[in-house]
């Protein structure tokens, strides 16, 4: 089509997409071309504008390898990754969920654990944190037999693979319930951590007087045949960033409540000082079992990472 003035130019692009055979396909192009052409027009963007925002996404691909993914790190960023959680769990996103994004850091095959059981496979020093959680369905019964894969970053903020003086998948495990839907494990505190701001993702962050901190939290995976696969993070209700989460992460439904135990007998003999416990209650839907890819495979050699922290102004 000969284009005669700028409306036609969305009609003569969305006429080409009607050759997309897959429907599902088609509605998404569609969708996504008259949202960007409408965008372009709302804010009448400049070719100096469109330049700038041409070569950020570019550069969301250049910052991008093996162990890194910035453009996943920038819809977290925007909000994107939670919304498309909210929108596809809770019955559709209709009702409250314990599901969560799945972020960075999960490994494939954590050492199988026995309930009661600790997950702190080198010295790691830091409060003790007794975790108690049950998995049930949405009729409120418990889920047996469900696989849950359990990880976190040290006291220090650092997850297993990003720091050589943890030992192989410290802070990692995973479990099955028993025929009341439960697990139970012990481990150490864990502490929020920044996100790294060296990329484009960094300079928007910056733009915004925005810090990068996420707050401190439990990741768990929670795996069983029938079932969509449940992937959720348990944020301590004590951290300072609860209320601005890089990522957009915390609901209120997954804001944990962590109890903190002071000169109180643990349930383990060796603890010293003040301690935590944690129960929590995971509802998952009947749906497909499928793991996800995992965004790491390996535990980093060298030094530790140092990222830049940035405060909120
Ligand atoms: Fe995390």
């Amino acid at each position: 089509m000969i284009i005669e003035n700028q409306q036609q130019i969305t009609e003569a692009v969305l006429s080409e997409i009607q050759r997309i055979k897959d429907p599902r396909l088609r509605e998404i192009i569609s969708a996504a071309v008259r949202h960007l052409h409408a965008f372009a027009r709302e804010v009448k963007l400049t070719e100096d504008e469109f330049r700038q925002a041409c070569s950020f996404v570019a550069r969301l691909g250049q910052k991008t390898n093996e162990n890194h993914n910035e453009v996943v790190l920038l819809c977290g960023s925007v909000g994107l990754s939670p919304l498309i959680c909210l929108l596809n769990n809770g019955n559709n996103g209709q009702t409250e969920t314990t599901a969560n994004m799945l972020g960075p850091f999960w490994r494939m095959d954590s050492p199988r654990t026995e309930n009661g059981g600790s997950i702190v496979r080198s010295p790691t020093p830091g409060p003790s944190i007794f975790v108690r959680a049950q998995v049930k369905d949405t009729r409120g019964l418990p889920v047996a037999d469900a696989e849950v894969d359990v990880w976190h970053s040290s006291p220090e903020g650092f997850y297993e693979n990003q720091d050589p003086t943890q030992a192989n998948m410290n802070l990692r495990g995973k479990f099955k319930t028993d025929i009341d839907g439960r697990i139970s494990f012990r481990t150490v505190r864990p502490s929020g951590y920044p996100i790294p701001v060296d990329g484009p993702v960094g300079d928007f962050i910056r733009l915004q007087g925005r810090h990068n901190m996420r707050p401190a939290h439990l990741h768990f995976m929670i795996f069983k045949e029938g079932y969509k696969t449940h992937i959720s993070q348990v944020y301590m209700n004590d951290d300072v960033n609860l209320e601005t989460d890089v990522q957009f992460g915390v609901t209120r439904a997954l804001v944990g409540n962590y109890i903190r135990h002071e000169n109180e007998a643990a349930p383990a003999a060796d603890v010293t000082g003040p301690w935590y416990s944690l129960d929590f209650t995971f509802t998952i839907e009947p749906g497909v079992a499928k793991l996800p890819r995992p965004p790491i495979t390996a535990k980093a050699d060298g030094d530790r990472v140092q990222l830049e922290i940035l405060k909120r102004t």
